[in-house]
């Protein structure tokens, strides 16, 4: 008999550490502890032993019984032990692994220039101003001592929204010079940046919309070097201290004397070519023109209600777009306007 009980307790001590869900040890609790379980069987054999024999084997078979109870516990707590582990790791929050982000847009490049270009001029006492983009002839125009048959008018150039031609996209910012004469009394000091159109086909230079900034300052004294040195300080505080501005003569209609302001090309530092090879940015010229200014007419002055005699003045209209191009050395005008992601990430 002692070896019939041994024999379970192997048997069981084996089984149970086999078993790997915690739901298998009640079953074998049963196999060899239950009423009709291996141990039960053999203790009911019992009564075939010598008196002497008897309560020895009750003990063993008691001291079994506690072995097999315990190492049913110990069982129980080390499988209950690797499920929370099991589960802890399945459900593990790896708090260094980075989050989902959201790409986050930025400033287009000429906006970035457009805001640089209103922080120079705020800083010299400008005020920025906005006005319409459906704009009257006569504003855009005859008010500019455009009169009708100019070339400008031309329908093949201009985009007319009636028959009668009064009404049209602006051409040029310049119709807010006029604006701001009629709605403000000098000192004027004004820059007013926005949208223009022109019936031009799309290539790398020719948008049929493109923006200008237009500038003002109208008051007692001022002369041609105030412009030069307004747009000279622009040009240094936009492209940097060691760019070179040249000023020459021009024709506007709405300024006497008037002139194109050129900033000396910065890939080729003005030779015109590099080694050897005519500059593709200024195509050879050593120069890039980026504005048109001049002195406000005295007939628009006029045209105004402001007396020639007692005041004088300054204009200039830019390019945006074309500052962008130069200030980030961008070769093709339609980069600006397409949106394509991978340009405009790299500024
Ligand atoms: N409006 C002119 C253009 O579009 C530029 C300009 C503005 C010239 C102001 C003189 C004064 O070309």
């Amino acid at each position: 008999m002692k070896q019939q009980l041994e024999t379970i307790e192997k048997k069981a001590r084996e089984a149970l550490a086999e078993v790997r869900e915690s739901a298998e040890l009640e079953a074998l609790r049963v196999k060899f502890l239950g009423k009709k379980g291996e141990l039960t069987a053999v203790l009911k054999k019992m009564g075939s032993l010598s008196p002497e024999e008897r309560p020895q084997m009750g003990q063993l078979a008691n001291q079994i019984r506690a072995h097999i109870e315990q190492e049913i516990e110990t069982r129980k707590t080390e499988l209950a032990a690797a499920a929370l582990d099991m589960k802890l790791t399945a459900e593990a929050i790896d708090v260094t692994m980075p989050p989902k982000t959201v790409p986050i847009g930025h400033k287009h490049p000429m906006s970035i220039v457009l805001d640089e270009m209103k922080e120079i001029f705020i800083g010299m006492g400008y005020d920025v101003v906005d006005g319409p983009e459906v704009e009257l002839e006569s504003y855009n125009f005859t008010k500019l001592n455009t009169p009708a048959g100019h070339p400008a008018r031309d329908r093949q150039d201009t985009f007319y929204t009636t028959e009668d031609d009064s009404v049209l996209l602006r051409t040029q910012t310049s119709p807010m010079q006029i604006r701001v004469m009629e709605s403000r009394k000098p000192p004027i000091r004004i820059i007013s940046p926005g949208r223009v159109y022109r019936k031009d086909e799309v290539d790398a230079t020719h948008s049929p919309m493109f923006h200008q900034m237009e500038g003002l300052v109208i008051d007692k004294g001022i002369t041609m070097a105030d412009l030069k040195g307004a747009l000279t300080q622009m040009v240094k505080l936009l492209y940097g201290e060691d760019s070179v501005v040249r000023f020459r003569p021009h024709h506007f209609p709405f300024t006497e004397p008037s002139c194109e302001v050129d900033v000396r090309c910065f890939k080729c530092c003005g030779e015109g070519e590099i080694e050897g090879h005519t500059c593709s940015t200024c195509h050879g010229e050593g120069w890039i023109e980026i504005l048109g200014a001049g002195m406000v007419h005295p007939w628009v002055l006029e045209g105004c209600g402001i007396d020639p005699n007692e005041y004088s003045g300054f204009a200039f209209g830019c390019g945006v777009e074309r500052m962008t191009m130069n200030r980030f050395a961008i070769n093709d005008l339609r980069l600006i306007f397409e949106n394509d992601t991978r340009f405009l990430e790299q500024f």
